[in-house]
């Protein structure tokens, strides 16, 4: 097949080579459905050694099934869950925590991606008022949806704020492995003090897999009880879970030489490659028409340009729009990059940019 690469999202990215050995080794023969094999084994002894003795991993197919079994978990009913503007819980899933949770989304603005703790306030006045959908989980990104990363000190501030107005929390940790190498904390600090983590494979080197973790300690009998009939009413229960968990167990445990494990190796370059896209870009920003819109602390660049400049560059590379530009004549785009992202794409993204502004 011809490689081609996109800035369009780090889920067309293919699959790590050593992701892919983590399934072959697990594969031949028979083992347990459900869960109960070997390999499966081997995830939770990960996850524990990851996230902390007692925490407890369940493996799922995809992101927002990860988010809703999350979310189920942690609200009762009547529960409505606290969550950014720009929150893929609210934007991207199709009503998935409302219509298969039940659970209302309450808005709050964010205009950089990240929950200010003086915000969180915003709904504390619904608490008891039985009208009101009941702010009992906030959900957080890290990293955010639009590529900037929670500091531990500020998840430690929003989320110890969120506890003291009666919130559960929960972090969307789709892109969790690009936040921990930018931080260059381990993936359990990235997570701060969250109670229960969608953990995301997928756009880190995974074919497809995320789990649901349990981290906060009180909640480990009540949610470890609960959580397999969540995950199989809401269909995210692998009956060939093996393939699933090798894949998890591979961006945890495979070091390279250096002692260095996937999940960091694959972030690292991704985060990387943004980071030297947005370097070659601000030189040509004046001559090309382009604005910045968001810092780029993970694997995104987030930039407003002229629209007949995107038509020009969408002649080669695939990438999303973002929202209208702050004219009619522009829009904003998200330039994502990936764990296979190579350098030459970028280059070429960046020459057709300076060509088509410099003619
Ligand atoms: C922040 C975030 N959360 C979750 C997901 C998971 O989505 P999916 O259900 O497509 O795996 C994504 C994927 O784009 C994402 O960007």
């Amino acid at each position: 097949m011809t490689e081609s690469f996109h800035f369009a999202s780090d889920n067309y990215a293919s699959v790590h080579p050593e992701v892919f050995a983590a399934m072959h080794a697990a594969d031949g023969g028979h083992d347990v459905a459900y869960g109960a094999d070997a390999t499966t084994a081997a995830f939770d002894e990960a996850i524990a050694a990851t996230f902390g003795d007692g925490a407890v991993g369940f493996p799922v197919f995809n992101g927002t099934g990860a988010n809703v079994v999350s979310l189920m978990a942690l609200s009762p009913r009547w529960g409505g869950v606290v969550a950014s503007e720009h929150a893929h819980i609210h934007n991207d899933e199709n009503g998935a925590p409302e219509r298969v949770g039940g659970l209302k989304i309450l808005e709050l603005p964010a205009p950089d991606g990240r929950i200010d703790v003086a915000s969180l306030d915003r709904y504390a006045g619904d608490l008891g008022d039985e009208h009101r959908a009941q702010p009992l989980v906030l959900s957080l990104t890290q990293a955010t949806e639009v590529g900037t990363v929670y500091s531990p000190e500020d998840l430690r501030v929003v989320v110890e704020r969120a506890h003291q107005l009666g919130m559960r929390v929960h972090v969307d940790g789709a892109r969790l492995a690009n936040a921990a190498a930018a931080l260059g904390v381990g993936l359990k600090e990235a997570a701060g003090g969250a109670d229960v983590l969608s953990f995301g494979g997928t756009k880190n080197g995974a074919m497809l897999g995320e789990a649901v973790v349990i981290l906060a300690d009180d909640l480990r009998e009540s949610l470890g009880h609960d959580l397999p009939y969540l995950r199989k009413q809401t269909m995210q229960l692998g009956s060939k879970m093996r393939y699933v968990s090798a894949q998890l167990h591979a961006l945890l445990t495979a070091t390279d030489a250096h002692g260095t494990p996937l999940w960091q190796r694959n972030a690292a370059h991704a985060n990387a490659m943004a980071t030297y896209l947005r370097e070659e870009l601000e030189p040509l920003a004046a001559g090309a028409g382009l604005k910045f819109t968001q810092a780029t602390e993970a694997n995104a660049v987030f930039v407003e340009m002229p629209r007949t400049l995107a038509a020009r560059l969408r002649e080669t590379y695939r990438f999303y729009d973002w929202k209208p530009g702050s004219t009619p004549e522009s829009t904003e785009v998200r330039l994502m990059c990936s764990w296979d992202t190579p350098v030459e794409a970028v280059d070429g993204l960046v020459a057709l940019i300076d060509e088509a502004t410099s003619a």
